[in-house]
């Protein structure tokens, strides 16, 4: 698909920023990503056979939606995967080959550690396609393939809408593996589709509540240090909510895999500290319960995205954020929206440019 007009003529669409009208638009930038995928069909199965491997690599919150991946082609697909920045993977000597399928991920298609990773799994020979936004980009260019978001053109620096998009495409590309190797039969694999379906729903049922995190961030945008945590793809999305805050509102925040947090973060809770956990009802979430628990004994602040109707975890902590129940392919859609409204709203009464924030750029394409 060429870009059209409406691609061209941008405007907030009634809203202060294009960060916010980005984040509202995420329900129809996952109906865009799900739509016509035809290119599936013409995949290559006896290649698909072969893989031993599948690398994912990215910049930014390109390498966020690469962790959250590796968890979808493992469970999905029966695949060993894994996830590495762009900039690390450019400069070892992966060991990869022809049966690697490496899959880049980017907003942009120009991130020069991105592209330069791309051209290091060409000389080596591995089965290469890209997950990008923005149709005939470099990587489009060095891919064997490309499956493009279609998320329309995303203005605000900080990604958004593109991250979910991403993660769509991911589950997409996942299942299809999973198809083709015999791993999902086809009943389940037509489970999984109609799951997927129900995203832009749930993500739109977050977004519905909007004016909450509105109240929550005169409560708690005062906190110069935050901590969010989660566990297994949901660490991903506690990285990418620190680096959501971080990039808009300049507040010192890390993200870490819950289960982490006692070997060294703990040392930092205190009344200062606002953590924030990603704690919805899945088979981790009465680990993470035991972590938020801890951090309370510590004095720390804890605001948690929970699953309504959690009362018994919502009693354990200062600000409960709840999400509809999900999947669980898709929890780690409906988990991102309450941090990335968050870390706007913070930003916004921090006075800080939302749209292009200090010392960013939206693709970097020099080193
Ligand atoms: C820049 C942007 C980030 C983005 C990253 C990767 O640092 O500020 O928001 O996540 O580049 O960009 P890409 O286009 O490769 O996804």
């Amino acid at each position: 698909r060429r870009v059209s007009r409406e691609d061209i003529v941008v405007d907030k669409g009634g809203h202060r920023h294009f960060m916010l009208k980005e984040i509202m638009d995420q329900p129809q930038a996952m109906t865009a990503a799900l739509k016509d995928r035809a290119d599936f069909a013409n995949g290559r199965p006896a290649d698909v056979m072969q893989l031993e491997r599948v690398v994912l690599i990215g910049c930014g919150t390109s390498l966020h939606a690469a962790q959250v991946g590796r968890h979808y082609i493992e469970r999905l697909a029966g695949i060993p995967a894994e996830a590495e920045s762009a900039s690390e993977f450019r400069y070892r000597d992966p060991i990869i080959g022809p049966r690697t399928l490496v899959v880049s991920i980017g907003q942009s298609g120009e991130t020069a550690d991105t592209v330069a990773a791309m051209h290091l799994a060409r000389e080596k020979g591995a089965t290469l396609i890209t997950i990008c936004n923005a149709e005939e980009s470099q990587a489009a260019r060095v891919a064997d393939g490309a499956l493009y978001m279609h998320a329309g053109l995303e203005v605000g620096v900080a990604s958004t809408k593109t991250f979910v998009a991403s993660l769509t495409i991911l589950q997409l590309l996942s299942v299809y593996l999973g198809q083709l190797r015999g791993k999902l039969d086809a009943e389940t694999t037509r489970r999984l589709v109609d799951q997927m379906a129900r995203g832009p729903g749930l993500i739109g049922e977050v977004l519905a509540e909007a004016n909450l995190y509105s109240s929550l961030a005169r409560r708690i945008g005062h906190y110069d240090n935050f901590l969010f945590l989660g566990r297994g793809a949901n660490a991903a999305i506690a990285s990418e909510g620190a680096l959501k805050l971080k990039e808009i509102s300049y507040i010192h925040a890390e993200g870490y895999p819950a289960g982490e947090m006692k070997h060294g973060p703990i040392a930092l809770i205190d009344p200062e500290m606002c953590t924030v956990a990603l704690a919805p009802r899945d088979d981790l979430r009465d680990k993470t319960l035991s972590n938020i628990k801890e951090v309370k004994a510590r004095g720390g602040l804890v605001v948690a995205v929970l699953t309504k109707g959690d009362d018994e975890a919502a009693s354990e902590v200062d600000f409960p954020l709840f999400i509809p129940q999900a999947p669980d392919l898709l929890m780690p859609l409906v988990t991102t929206v309450p941090l990335q409204l968050l870390s706007y709203y913070i930003a916004l009464l921090r006075g800080c440019d939302v749209d292009q924030p200090r010392n960013l750029a939206k693709s970097v394409t020099v080193e």
